[in-house]
């Protein structure tokens, strides 16, 4: 059964613009990793696009790899226990390793991450993301790579969901406010 989606989405960085912010990241990355071997991490399901067009910018050697990780909470809330459910294949023993998100929002799945890859002993471990809300940072995180900052809005497209829905969005919008809230159940990346 087809239910079609109630929520508006307002447009926020139209297709063109984040294509040319996505080249400007790679070539950023590209120079800062020069001589080097990158490996990769996305994490799912949120980054699968950005990471997609960002490595395909990317002049140095890379190694793609991703993590599945699901928080628990509302629909658009995170609680900061995660779980990972598909572990990486590659291990990242002495690799300069570049974690890739979709948004970083409270910062608790990133810290949770953070502190679980640093233990596999990469030779250095950076953040990458296509958008950051400072505005609901619950823990200090500074991350490396910024496509854009996004206002406390919920944002879709791109590879972000609500609910599922919206990731195939050429363009980075947000949810229209209304009064309806999220439901209960697992927010998968
Ligand atoms: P955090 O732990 O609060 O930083 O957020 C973890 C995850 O929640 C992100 O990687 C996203 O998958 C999801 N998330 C947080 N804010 C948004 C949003 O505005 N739109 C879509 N997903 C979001
Ligand atoms: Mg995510």
């Amino acid at each position: 059964m087809f239910i079609p989606p109630r929520e508006t989405v307002r447009e926020l960085h139209g297709e063109e613009v984040v294509r040319r912010r996505v080249e400007e990241l790679a070539a950023q990355i590209s120079a800062d990793y020069a001589g080097r071997e990158l490996l990769v991490v996305g994490i799912l399901k949120g980054s699968w696009v950005f990471v997609a067009d960002l490595v395909r910018r990317l002049t140095v050697p890379v190694i793609i790899d991703f993590m599945t990780v699901s928080s628990y909470g509302t629909s658009t809330r995170t609680s900061g226990v995660v779980k990972i459910v598909t572990d990486l294949k590659c291990p990242l023993e002495r690799r300069d390793v570049l974690l890739v998100e979709d948004i970083l929002d409270s910062g608790l799945t990133m810290r949770y991450l953070l502190d679980n890859l640093e233990r596999r002993g990469p030779a250095s471990l950076k953040v990458c993301v296509l958008m950051d809300k400072p505005a609901r940072r619950k823990v200090q995180i500074r991350p490396d790579y910024v496509g854009f900052e996004v206002p406390d809005k919920f944002v879709v497209g791109y590879g972000a969901d609500f609910a599922e829905r919206f990731r195939n969005l050429p363009f980075i919008g947000y949810i229209e406010e209304d009064d309806r809230g999220g439901e209960n159940g697992t927010n998968q990346g």
